[in-house]
């Protein structure tokens, strides 16, 4: 009996040396050893012969000389035919699918920021840029808003330590000094990018978010210029059917106004967001202070112009009825995979 023990043995080591060279081998391989008068077969009927406290023993020998010998035919088999598909030509299939990749989704705000700058591109704006470390000059004095000016409590923000005079920018409007200080009307531009607030009012406030400015400079801008603009805007953006102009103030523009678009109060969601007066507050604007653009190097008698800003996330959570900003901050997946079909 240890007879076939041995026998076993002596083919499992003789297996592990093998290697058919050919597929013609490789072929021969097959019917001497996994073929069905193969010596794996005819050890496997030995079973029978096997005294039972040793089958499991004889077992576990049959099942490793099966599995080798099947293993090693398989690899050289994909190796050959590997080789024969090179040889044809064939390893590269291009018609083949691809391997599928992950796609990704714009952000609610860049896509609102994207349609904003779509519709004031379509009457003639380009976009400028400016740093988002800004200079005190650009940031507040050229805007109007000297030191000490109480208008400068209304938006405090983080200053650089190791470079005085140097800070976040509190808001887009130094892009108009810097574009004026370079460029001569007219002007037609608009500025969107990040800006920063050092605020703690509320869990809902946060120090970094997005603004757009406008700014339009010629001979003879007037604030009927600005009204038909900004009613254009209100159409294309949010089907607006009208927009009303609130007096207010800004440093840098007299005079200034809030605009308002006309949501109504048909439901219930209007009347809520409207607080019941129909109308929903979007931007800040006016003509464009004469003292800005002297600060700036344009004539003011010669030249004026208007200006306007605003936020983009308030215009993304009205535009796609986000309840609550700060989704726009956290960025979950599961939240920004909901925009993956937006533009
Ligand atoms: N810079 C203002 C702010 O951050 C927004 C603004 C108001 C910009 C009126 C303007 C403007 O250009 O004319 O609150």
């Amino acid at each position: 009996m240890s007879d076939i023990f041995a026998q076993a043995q002596q083919t499992l080591a003789t297996l592990a040396t093998e290697s058919p060279a050919t597929p013609e081998a490789l072929e021969t391989f097959r019917i001497h050893y996994l073929g069905s008068k193969g010596v794996v077969k005819a050890l496997m009927e030995e079973m029978r012969n096997v005294p039972n406290e040793r089958k499991r023993e004889y077992g576990q020998l049959m099942n490793s000389l099966k599995q080798q010998a099947e293993e090693k035919y398989q690899t050289l088999k994909s190796g050959f035919e590997a080789q024969a598909d090179n040889a044809a030509g064939l390893a590269l299939d291009l018609t083949a699918p691809g391997e599928p990749l992950p796609v990704g989704s714009r952000h609610p705000v860049a896509v609102t920021l994207n349609r904003i700058v779509e519709i004031f591109t379509r009457m003639g704006f380009s976009v400028a840029d400016g740093p988002e470390i800004e200079d005190d000059w650009h940031n507040f004095t050229a805007m109007n808003t000297p030191e000490d000016h109480p208008a400068r409590d209304m938006q405090d923000t983080f200053y650089v330590v190791d470079a005085p005079g140097m800070l976040l920018r509190t808001h887009t409007s130094p892009v108009q000094a810097r574009v004026m200080q370079h460029r001569k009307p007219p002007i037609r531009i608009i500025a969107p990018g990040r800006v920063y607030r050092n605020e703690t009012i509320s869990t809902r406030s946060h120090a970094q978010f997005h603004q757009v400015e406008g700014l339009y400079i010629d001979e003879g801008v007037s604030f009927a210029d600005l009204k038909q603009t900004l009613l254009y805007f209100a159409q294309e953006m949010f089907g607006a059917p009208k927009i009303r102009l609130r007096p207010s103030f800004f440093p840098f523009t007299e005079p200034s106004a809030e605009m308002d678009i006309w949501l109504g109060m048909d439901t219930e969601k209007n009347y809520r967001l409207t607080k019941g007066t129909g109308w929903l507050e979007i931007l800040g604007c006016g003509m464009v202070d004469p003292q800005v653009l002297e600060n700036c190097g344009i004539d003011s008698k010669k030249y004026s112009g208007f200006a306007f800003g605003m936020g983009i996330e308030r215009q993304a959570l009205r535009l796609y009825e986000i309840g609550d900003i700060r989704l726009l901050f956290e960025n979950d997946v599961r939240f920004l995979r909901q925009f993956s079909a937006a533009m």
